[in-house]
């Protein structure tokens, strides 16, 4: 968390720093952006899930039994952001293979810089489970708040966001908007550009880790 964005949590484990810097070089291959953004996605993924609430049940260890933690209520639901959160959902689901899934597809008008929705499929029950949005950039929140917007209309109530980088932008306008939606995130960079491309950023998160232009 940080004094102006109370609702941020920045992941500064040096792995991930150092990962991301490999993410952010040009030159990068596809093959290599997919897989950093895994490796990513499974260190945030552990930060996203750290306050899950707990229970206990009896099981029985080869030598006796025990009360032993396990995870409490509802499985999680993850929502990925289409296209690009797809790349932070697999790993997601390595981490809680039992989650529901559920797809939005908003892309951005490259003129407006509004989203628009062409896709929704959500899991049931949102009001029994903590909701973990997944998009990697969030620039500037327009998709991500309508995102939330659209989980809360099915009765979302603990909606987290998770992100690779962030522009300072995304992060209010989202603060302003839902003020409860906590965001994790790998770095929060500089700026928006005029075309909403965060600075220094890393591209067009889609277009490297599908390889399209
Ligand atoms: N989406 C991206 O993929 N990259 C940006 O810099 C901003 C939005």
């Amino acid at each position: 968390m940080t004094a102006e964005h109370p609702s941020l949590t920045i992941v500064d484990h040096p792995l991930v720093q150092h990962k991301l810097t490999l993410m952010r070089e040009k030159d990068g291959s596809t093959a290599r952006f997919r897989r950093l953004l895994r490796e990513i996605s499974l260190l945030l993924g552990y930060e996203v899930l750290r306050d899950l609430p707990l229970t206990s049940r009896r099981i029985e260890t080869p030598l006796e039994a025990m009360d032993s933690p396990e995870i409490e209520g509802k499985k999680l639901a993850l929502v990925s952001i289409l296209r690009a959160g797809n790349g932070m959902l697999e790993p997601l689901l390595e981490l809680a293979p039992s989650a529901r899934v559920g797809f939005l597809g908003l892309y951005r008008d490259h003129e407006t810089l509004q989203p628009v929705e062409y896709y929704c499929k959500l899991p049931s029950e949102l009001a029994a489970r903590p909701v973990i949005l997944v998009d990697p950039m969030l620039a500037t929140a327009n998709s991500a708040v309508a995102a939330v917007d659209k989980v809360k209309e099915s009765g979302a109530q603990d909606v987290r966001m998770m992100t690779l980088l962030c522009a300072p932008e995304g992060v209010r306008r989202m603060a302003e908007a839902h003020p409860d939606v906590r965001v994790f995130t790998a770095a929060l960079d500089r700026e928006l550009n005029d075309k909403g491309y965060i600075l220094p950023g890393l591209g067009d998160a889609g277009d490297r880790m599908f390889g399209t232009k």
